[in-house]
């Protein structure tokens, strides 16, 4: 479906439909799961797109500061080195970092459209007419989608560079992140190119810290998907009964974002006609947010058939930004 929004064009591939049914599926299965877990995809409808927003200014979440750094030095070899005229955004959220790209891109002459692509049509629709105001010659063509599942319905044409900015990549797990990857190669020509952020391995201390920010913007943030999922399946998650938990694990080198029960329980997830039980104390996984070793990147995009050609980081070497072809 396509709709006009004020001269946006924005394509859903997300109807009420397949959401619904999206969601239902993966409440089921992660509630009835041993340990239980839900995907962090469900975090983002557009309180939860707003409290991301907060996040990425709280003094402790360094990720959005230190890419944007790297993008203010590198934005213009990227541009040159792309020379794409398609930019297409994976989870671009408010897309306020990517105008450092799409500056460099029009300053190079070659950008004729831009895609942001997200699962929150609000924030995803908002960004989109901010954009068209800011950027007059572009063509701004916005998806509504799943980039798990529809990335095959992104556009084909022209010289394409597919961003996937702010860590995102880090809260797909391992296997989801193999399948998005060679997936997301299939998708691309000779010529096109990929930019990925990744945050780095760092200090346990500072990881911990920008996923337990001491006014809870994190806290608030995780439980939003109690409040996503009382609203849209009618349960009946009281999310202040729930703790927010951030822990480092080293073995696997990623963050995990838990929500613990605070006393034993009971929810009624009416649309489901689903009744599930917590302990006190009971743990239930809500995100995964891996770490990455600038080698480990490397290995993994060429598993997929990329070939890697910058690897830009921060002074600080918080967090890379890595550029490879098709
Ligand atoms: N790229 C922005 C936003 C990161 S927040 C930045 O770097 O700051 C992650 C974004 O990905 C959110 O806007 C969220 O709605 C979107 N998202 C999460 N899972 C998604 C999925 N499976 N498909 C499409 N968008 C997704
Ligand atoms: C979107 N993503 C990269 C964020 C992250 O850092 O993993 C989501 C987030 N979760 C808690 N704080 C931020």
């Amino acid at each position: 479906m396509s709709v006009s929004q004020s001269a946006v064009e924005l394509i859903n591939h997300l109807d009420r439909d397949y959401l619904r049914q999206a969601l239902e599926h993966d409440v089921r299965t992660g509630l009835t799961s041993t340990p239980k877990w839900l995907p962090p995809k469900w975090f983002y409808d557009a309180a939860g797109s707003d409290l991301f927003s907060q996040i990425t200014r709280l003094p402790e979440y360094y990720p959005t500061r230190r890419e944007l750094a790297i993008l203010r030095e590198r934005a213009a070899d990227i541009a040159a080195r792309s020379g794409a005229d398609t930019l297409v955004e994976l989870g671009s959220g408010t897309s306020e970092k990517t105008v450092l790209l799409l500056d460099a891109l029009t300053a190079a002459g070659t950008l004729r459209t831009y895609t942001p692509v997200d699962v929150d049509s609000v924030t995803l629709g908002d960004a989109a007419r901010r954009l068209t105001a800011r950027y007059p010659g572009l063509a701004v063509r916005a998806v509504c989608a799943d980039f798990e599942r529809h990335l095959a319905l992104l556009p084909r044409t022209g010289r394409r560079m597919v961003a996937f900015l702010g860590g995102t990549i880090g809260n797909l797990d391992p296997v989801a992140r193999e399948v998005f990857l060679k997936e997301l190669r299939t998708t691309l020509r000779p010529g096109d190119s990929f930019l990925l952020g990744a945050d780095l391995v760092k200090d346990t201390g500072r990881l911990v810290a920008a996923y337990d920010d001491a006014d809870g913007v994190t806290a608030a943030f995780n439980r939003n998907v109690l409040h996503v999922i009382n609203r849209e399946l009618g349960s009946t998650f009281e999310p202040d009964a729930f703790e927010h938990v951030a822990l480092y694990d080293v073995q696997h080198d990623w963050i995990e974002m838990r929500l613990r029960a605070t006393r034993a329980m009971n929810v009624r997830i009416a649309d489901l006609g689903l009744s599930v039980s917590f302990a006190a104390g009971e743990e239930m996984r809500t995100e995964i947010s891996a770490k990455f070793r600038p080698e480990g990147l490397r290995k993994e995009l060429a598993a997929v058939g990329f070939t890697v050609s910058r690897h830009y980081t921060d002074p600080t070497g918080d967090f890379s930004l890595v550029l490879a072809g098709a």
